[in-house]
């Protein structure tokens, strides 16, 4: 499995990359975004704080929004509407297209325009920028070049991001937060166990997530040819040089993990379980 953060891409692997997204776009539309209501259930929280923080002393409305690496637009087309709108970019034909659509068919289009490009260059200035689980799909010199363009962003452009991090255990993690853990992971079991036990799973979308899965496997991917999740010192790095850290924290993803399991059982309706 890919675990160290390609160093120098090649076009071959750029091209895989760029294919993945193209070819498993619905499916990851599916088990990554979810349905609309588990995305109120388990995206609302944060996205809506998101969208607090750039509303938050705005000097003219609507604000205009770029999101790179949209893929299919789901994370800004939630929160959209008369004074959000938002520019998605992603270099995923597929990808641009079912944002496209899923624009109209949320009746957001108004709102939420989308472009291909790649995540290189974006220099039009912006009142904010939403980065949401693109970065740990770049090399490091892909890194560099993405984080020049994001210097030349205007002084003062709000930024949100969200990317999967990876806490390394250590003797400073507090008790409480050992404690904390330990809950999470045993309501964590409990949900998972009341999803099997409600519904049976639909084979043919466990064939087609085990397809991935096995992908990965016999090439050596973590998931997607280049994806590699960060560090937690890693991303902070790049982010001192470049921003005033305003704000950090965790989005847990156990209530991601329900959801999926829940999209892969077919319970598309959040409830007590
Ligand atoms: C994990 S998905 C995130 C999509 C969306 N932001 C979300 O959270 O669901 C990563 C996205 O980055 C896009 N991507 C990967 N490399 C890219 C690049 N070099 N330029 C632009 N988009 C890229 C992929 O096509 C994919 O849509």
């Amino acid at each position: 499995m890919r675990l160290q953060r390609i160093n120098i891409s090649t076009p071959e692997l750029d091209k895989q990359e760029n294919d993945w997204w193209n070819t498993n776009c619905d499916l990851i539309e599916t088990i990554w975004a979810n349905s609309f209501e588990l995305q109120m259930a388990i995206r609302a929280h944060y996205l809506n704080r998101m969208k607090a923080f750039f509303m938050k002393d705005a000097k003219k409305l609507p604000l205009q929004i770029l999101e790179v690496g949209c893929g299919t637009g789901w994370v800004c087309r939630l929160v959209a509407d008369e004074n959000f709108h938002v520019l998605g970019t992603d270099f995923s034909a597929s990808q641009i297209q079912k944002a496209k659509e899923q624009a109209i068919r949320f009746k957001k289009d108004q709102f939420c325009k989308y472009e291909l490009a790649d995540a290189s260059t974006f220099s039009k200035e912006y009142d904010g920028v939403v980065i949401h689980a693109l970065l740990h799909h770049l090399s490091t010199q892909e890194l560099d070049t993405f984080f020049a363009e994001f210097g030349k962003l205007k002084k003062g452009t709000k930024v949100f991001m969200y990317e999967p991090v990876c806490f390394e255990p250590n003797n400073k993690t507090v008790f409480v937060e050992k404690i904390l853990n330990r809950i999470i992971l045993h309501y964590r079991k409990k949900a998972l166990e009341n999803v099997e036990n409600t519904k049976s799973v639909n084979q043919e979308l466990l064939k087609k997530w085990n397809s991935i899965d096995q992908q990965a496997t016999e090439n050596g991917w973590y998931i997607s040819p280049k994806e590699v999740p960060f560090y937690e010192d890693e991303i902070k790095n790049y982010l001192d040089k470049y921003c005033n850290i305003i704000d950090h924290y965790v989005v847990n993803k156990t209530d991601l993990e329900v959801a999926q399991k829940m999209t892969l059982h077919d319970i598309n309706q959040p409830d007590a379980k």
